[in-house]
């Protein structure tokens, strides 16, 4: 299989134990959630888009993906409780910024960081604001310094972060003005 980029980075850099327990807030068509299935992990995968679902479970019929371990979760990011101390793994991958609240997202951060076993790792995207959607009201924007000084202060093994800028595709295929910030912190 052909891993998501996010988790060849995580498995390649040997942040990840396979065969345990992992989670993914917003899992879109799902690319993160197979990549880490395949690799033995049993996934948590938390949605609350209900075509995304369906065209997900329809995926998960094909014979090469029946074997995986994935509890797919139709839920909000916001009201799924993350049990604490039971993830090796935790993605959140272009979701967090569209919850409206900045102190929700910093909750759901805080939480994630206290759903980790030691030594798991998380990686999060949050958008700047420089990006063309910060005006929307329904989504969160950072300043780097703000979330950076937020995420250093869980506790945690800093491990790796990228600031990206320009023009790139959306999942619609249209052409807009990216700022994400990606970070991979490690659990103490
Ligand atoms: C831009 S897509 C990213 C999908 C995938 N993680 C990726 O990186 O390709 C955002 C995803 O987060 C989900 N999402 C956004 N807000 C959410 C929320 N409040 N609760 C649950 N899922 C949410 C959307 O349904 C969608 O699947």
């Amino acid at each position: 299989m052909n891993h998501s980029f996010v988790v060849k980075k995580l498995n390649g850099d040997g942040l990840i134990k396979i065969n345990s327990n992992s989670l993914d807030l917003g899992f879109g068509k799902g690319s993160d959630v197979l990549s880490m299935a395949e690799l033995g992990f049993e996934v948590d995968a938390v949605n609350n888009n209900a075509i995304e679902i369906e065209n997900f479970k329809s995926e998960l019929n094909i014979p090469i993906n029946l074997n995986y371990k994935i509890n797919i979760i139709d839920n909000n990011i916001e009201n799924f409780v993350i049990e604490k101390n039971k993830y090796n793994c935790i993605i959140a991958s272009n979701s967090l910024p569209f919850i409206a609240s900045k102190d929700k997202v910093l909750e759901i951060i805080k939480n994630i960081a206290e759903g980790l076993t030691e030594q798991g790792c998380f990686y999060i995207t949050i958008f700047g604001e420089k990006d063309e959607w910060r005006e929307n009201k329904n989504m969160s924007f950072f300043t780097f310094d703000e979330i950076k000084s937020f995420l250093d202060s869980l506790n945690l093994n800093f491990y790796h972060n990228t600031i990206e800028e320009g023009y790139a595709q959306t999942m619609k295929g249209d052409i807009k003005y990216w700022n994400i910030f990606k970070f991979i912190y490690i659990k103490k």
